[in-house]
């Protein structure tokens, strides 16, 4: 599937982000509770924070359970760069 590269600014989550990449992100909920956002991180270069627990709950609930498996609306950064997904 695509692949995106996405600029992040330090303390943003991802679905805060407008662009016309980003555009391509499957929002639902925007909170971390559908799993509608899913995506495969392939490199970020620790601009983001790790999964939460949470995070890790949903991913496992909708089967989705590879390392690089993340939920775009729950991905917030600590500092800024660019990040690259895959829509899956
Ligand atoms: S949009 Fe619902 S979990 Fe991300």
């Amino acid at each position: 599937m695509a692949n995106l590269e996405i600029d992040m600014e330090k303390n943003q989550f991802l679905h805060e982000i407008e662009t016309k990449e980003s555009s391509n992100i499957p929002y639902g909920c925007r909170k971390g509770v559908c799993g509608q956002c899913v995506v495969e991180l392939n490199d970020h270069h620790n601009v983001l924070k790790p999964k939460t627990e949470d995070e890790k709950i949903i991913l496992s609930v909708i089967g989705r359970n590879k390392e690089n498996h993340r939920l775009a609306c729950t991905c917030e950064s600590i500092k800024s760069g660019k990040i690259f997904i895959d829509l899956i």
